[in-house]
């Protein structure tokens, strides 16, 4: 494979500018948009049928093209063609998870049999859909030699990170929100030896500064693992990959997701919009995104406000408004579905585009439904994380107005496994608030040989250098951009 057949693109159509694999962006150098991995197909060998992926089934196993057969992400690495050799490709078994014909909840919803599939992407290694992006970013930070890796998380991303980090003998450093992040989530960074920052703030205030923190203070020599990292994206698309796989290449009618920065949307746009051009499948589904109402920016910016992807030509100021908006009233984004706590998704132009593609509809729902969908899909499937329910009770909505028909197959992707938070669980069934148990517990010294401690630290970003090793100088010179406002792209 040659890899000048893959490149970085500005999705900017008006700017178009084209970066080579190797160089290392969080955002369009020439105008500040998103990046796209973009291929030039032609000069590649790509499959003239999807059932050319099957034979892998066969070859799983050792060797190292048998490494890449066994992960559910890499066996279908012809359509995600990025990497030099595969001895570049960084993979932990990810992607390994399947679709569950749920025909008992199904009937809870009243819809007919068959017609309701749920992609458990909770079965990945660190138990969530994150394993499928990770891997293909970790690639791409081995192939530019990149030594610490670092993302703002509500608790998957930091997980998946950890995990990765540590396989790959890289530093991994994980930004969360002060209080922001289960448990579960929490212990599984701090096992896996990631250098985890609480920093005093939320989701959003935590990517400003871990974008801050790679793009301006170079000397620290960060590669950024956020879901704005286009090649996390490209390992993403997977998804719609196996729900094809599962079901013998037929697209369903329908996908729903959860929405919160956006990525794993997008993601799926793109992979269908690739699959169609080169006539893998004849029929691209309709996508529906789920936002949680405390957090519901999509919703509202297009639904009130009517904003579309436009041929490119979006209307940017509509975001602008609405987040100058926000900070006016000093609001934060509030919900049990932690995962989607996010009110400034950074892919938001992408899901414009994916929208677009896959005549998309957008939708919130409350955190009552969210939490009764989540048990429902306990009840009568193998559970899931509450952000991860937002799309069953998407759905839900969705029959009701009638936007989805009840005999259309509807694939709902549930983002995360059951077991991240137990307490939104244990709550549920019991009323008790096993968080603040925990919080008034008496604490004392960690002293295992392995204890990995978390440090607290400002939302600053000379303090969060220092903790990352760093010193006052490094910023000095280098040129800062005080941005008030978690700035998205350029244009936000
Ligand atoms: N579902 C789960 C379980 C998630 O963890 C996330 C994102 C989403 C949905 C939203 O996906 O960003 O692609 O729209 N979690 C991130 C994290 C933010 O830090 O773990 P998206």
């Amino acid at each position: 494979m040659t890899a000048a057949a893959a490149f970085q693109q500005c999705i900017n159509p008006a700017c178009g500018g084209t970066f080579g694999i190797e160089e290392v962006h969080v955002s369009c150098p020439k105008c500040g948009n998103l990046l796209d991995i973009e291929y030039n197909w032609d000069r590649l060998s790509v499959p003239k049928s999807l059932s050319f992926f099957e034979h892998r089934w066969a070859t799983k196993g050792t060797g190292t093209a048998g490494r890449l057969d066994f992960s559910g992400v890499w066996r279908f690495r012809e359509l995600m063609p990025f990497y030099r050799t595969e001895d570049d490709v960084v993979s932990i078994g990810e992607g390994r998870t399947m679709l569950q014909q749920a025909d008992l909840l199904a009937r809870e919803l009243g819809m007919g049999q068959g017609k309701l599939l749920l992609q458990y992407e909770g079965l990945n290694p660190s138990g969530s859909f994150k394993d499928n992006g990770m891997t293909a970013a970790f690639t791409h930070a081995r192939i530019v030699g990149a030594k610490k890796v670092a993302c703002a998380s509500t608790g998957n991303t930091s997980a998946s990170l950890a995990m990765f980090a540590s396989l790959a003998e890289m530093q991994g450093v994980v930004f969360i929100g002060s209080g922001k992040i289960s448990f579960g989530k929490l212990s599984q960074a701090l096992d896996y030896g990631a250098l985890t920052l609480q920093i005093q703030g939320d989701f959003d205030a935590c990517l400003r500064r871990v974008r801050q923190v790679a793009v301006d203070v170079p000397a620290l020599g960060i590669y950024l693992m956020n879901s704005v990292n286009p090649f996390r994206l490209e390992g993403q698309k997977s998804i719609m990959l196996r729900i094809l796989e599962a079901r013998d290449w037929e697209p369903p009618d329908w996908i729903v997701v959860p929405g919160g920065n956006l990525g794993n949307c997008s993601a799926f746009g793109k992979a269908y919009t690739e699959m169609y051009k080169l006539g893998l499948v004849k029929k691209i589904p309709r996508l529906a995104i789920i936002n949680a109402r405390g957090a519901n920016t999509l919703n509202v910016l297009v639904n009130d406000r009517g904003m579309k992807w436009n041929a490119g030509k979006y209307d940017a100021s509509i975001a602008q408004k609405h987040y100058a908006a926000l900070d006016e009233s000093n609001y934060h984004p509030h919900t049990v579905a932690s995962a989607i706590e996010i009110s400034r998704p950074v892919n938001l132009p992408k899901a414009l585009r994916a929208l677009d593609t896959m005549k998309g509809v957008v939708r919130e729902v409350t955190d009552d439904e969210i939490l009764e969908h989540r048990a429902m899909v306990a009840r009568w499937g193998f559970g899931c994380e509450p952000a991860s329910a937002a799309s069953i009770a998407g759905l839900h909505k969705l029959l009701e107005e009638q936007v989805i028909g009840r005999n259309e197959t509807v694939a709902c992707i549930l983002t995360g496994h059951e077991l991240k938070d137990p307490n939104a669980t244990v709550k549920y069934h019991t009323g008790v608030d096993m968080k603040s148990v925990q919080d008034m517990a008496p604490r004392e010294e960690p002293h295992g040989k392995l204890s990995n401690r978390p440090v607290q630290v400002a939302d600053d970003l000379e303090a969060i250098v220092r903790a990352l090793g760093g010193d006052a100088k490094m910023i000095a010179s280098h040129k800062v951009k005080q941005s008030g406002a978690n700035v998205p792209v350029a244009e936000f």
